[in-house]
C-alpha cells in the first residue's frame, strides 16, 4: 500500500475530498490531527473498518476505540441517554480534549467499542480533526495513531514511522497542541468516574458538575480494569525505564553512582531547571514554571530515547499537581510502574 500525505491545504481540493470519502466507504484507515495526539481513523459504523485499525495498530481486540464526532448533537445518535452530568460536561468542554463514556445504542457495533456495552465519544477541537470527520459523513473511530505498546504520536514524523505505507491516508497537522490524550470520564455510573487523566482534572470537572468526582485511573487491577487501555504495556521505550521519586539532588547522587557501575548507555529526563546536575546525557521535559510544555514534549521525548539508543532511563518524578497528575500517569506506565524512592 501507498500512503497518500495530504496538508491542510488539500484537503480544500475536490478530489481530495472525494479520496477521503471513499477512503472510509472502504474499511479504509486515515491517520489525522487533533489537540491531543494523533488518531488513526476509520468508520466507527463499519465492523470491517475496526478490525483493520486493530489490526493495523497490533491493539487487542478487547481494547475499545474512541468514537469521534464533529457535531455536539451527534451524541445522541450512538447512545441509549445523555444524562444530565454528562450534559453539563459536554456544554463545559466539547469541542475539546474530553472522552465520555455512554451506554450504546445498538447503531454502533461492538467491534467497535471492544464487545463493550458502552461508547467512549468525544469531539475533537482540533479544526482539521473536524473537518476530516464532516467529509467521511460518519463518525471516526480512532484511537491514538501509534503501533500498540509504542508512545502516542505528537508528530508527523512518529506517525510516518509507525504507519507509512499501512495506511491510505495521512493527514499532517504539525504537531500536536496538547500532547496528552484526553481525560476519559464514564458518565453511565454514579458518581461520574474517571477512568484516564488528561488535561481536563478532576478538580475541573468537579467545578462544573457541583459535585464530587471518582478517579479510577490510578487503580490498575490486574484483568479487571473498566477501561480496558489500562492493563497493557504501554508507552515503553525500549530502554529499562525507572522513575525516581525524590529530591533532585538526591536523584543527582543516585544517578551518578549507577553511572560509575554500569557500562550501559545512560539518559536521564528531568526538568529543564536541573539538567546541569547530572553528569550523563539529560533530556528536559520543559521547564517547571511551564507543564503544558512538558506535556506537549512528553511522548516525542519518550520517542528520541529509542534514536539515543538510551538503555537505561532515569525519569525524575515531577509530583501529582495538575498537569504533572495526567504526565506522570503516562510515565509510571512508561516504567512499567518501576518507581525508586531516593
Ligand atoms: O485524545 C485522545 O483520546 C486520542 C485522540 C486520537 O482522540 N485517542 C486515544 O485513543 O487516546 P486510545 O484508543 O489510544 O485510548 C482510548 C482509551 C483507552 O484507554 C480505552 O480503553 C478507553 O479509552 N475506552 C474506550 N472506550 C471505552 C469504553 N467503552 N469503556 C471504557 N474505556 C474505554
Ligand atoms: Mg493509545
Amino acid at each position: 500500500m501507498k500512503t497518500i500525505i495530504l496538508t491542510k491545504d488539500k484537503l480544500n481540493i475536490k478530489s481530495n475530498q472525494k479520496l477521503i470519502k471513499e477512503t472510509i466507504n472502504a474499511s479504509k484507515l486515515i491517520v489525522f490531527p487533533t489537540e491531543t495526539v494523533y488518531g488513526i481513523g476509520a468508520n466507527a459504523l463499519d465492523p470491517m473498518a475496526a478490525k483493520n485499525i486493530y489490526k493495523t495498530k497490533g491493539r487487542p481486540s478487547d481494547n475499545p476505540l474512541i468514537v469521534h464526532i464533529a457535531n455536539k448533537q451527534d451524541v445522541k445518535k450512538y447512545v441509549k441517554s445523555v444524562s444530565p452530568n454528562a450534559l453539563k460536561l459536554i456544554n463545559a468542554y466539547w469541542p475539546g480534549p474530553l472522552t465520555l463514556i455512554f451506554n450504546k445504542n445498538n447503531v454502533v457495533p461492538k467491534a467497535t467499542t471492544g464487545g463493550l456495552n458502552t461508547i467512549a465519544i468525544r469531539m475533537p477541537s482540533n479544526k482539521i480533526a473536524q473537518k476530516i470527520i464532516k467529509l467521511a459523513g460518519v463518525p471516526l473511530a480512532a484511537p491514538s495513531a501509534n503501533l500498540s505498546g509504542k508512545p502516542s504520536s505528537t508528530k508527523l514524523e512518529h506517525v510516518k514511522d509507525d504507519f507509512m505505507n499501512k495506511v491510505s491516508i495521512i493527514v499532517d497537522g504539525g504537531d500536536s497542541n496538547i500532547g496528552l490524550e484526553s481525560t476519559v470520564v464514564d458518565t453511565s455510573v454514579n458518581p461520574i468516574t474517571i477512568l484516564r487523566p488528561g488535561s481536563i482534572s478532576k478538580k475541573m470537572l468537579e467545578t462544573t458538575l457541583g459535585e464530587a468526582v471518582i478517579d479510577k485511573s490510578a487503580k490498575v487491577v490486574k484483568g479487571v480494569t473498566k477501561s480496558p487501555g489500562m492493563k497493557y504495556v504501554h508507552y515503553k521505550p525500549k530502554g529499562e525505564v525507572t522513575i525516581i521519586d525524590g529530591k533532585i539532588e538526591d536523584m543527582a547522587k543516585y544517578v551518578n553512582k549507577a553511572t560509575t557501575r554500569s557500562s550501559k548507555k545512560i539518559v536521564v529526563i528531568c526538568e529543564q531547571e536541573n539538567v546541569k546536575l547530572f553528569k550523563v546525557k539529560t533530556i528536559a521535559l520543559g521547564s517547571i514554571k511551564n507543564p503544558s510544555q512538558m506535556a506537549h514534549n512528553l511522548f516525542a521525548t519518550l520517542r528520541l530515547m529509542d534514536e539515543l539508543n538510551a538503555k537505561t532511563i532515569y525519569i525524575h518524578h515531577l509530583g501529582s499537581k495538575e498537569l504533572a497528575y495526567p504526565i506522570m500517569n503516562r510515565l509510571i506506565k512508561a516504567a512499567g510502574y518501576k518507581v525508586v524512592k531516593v
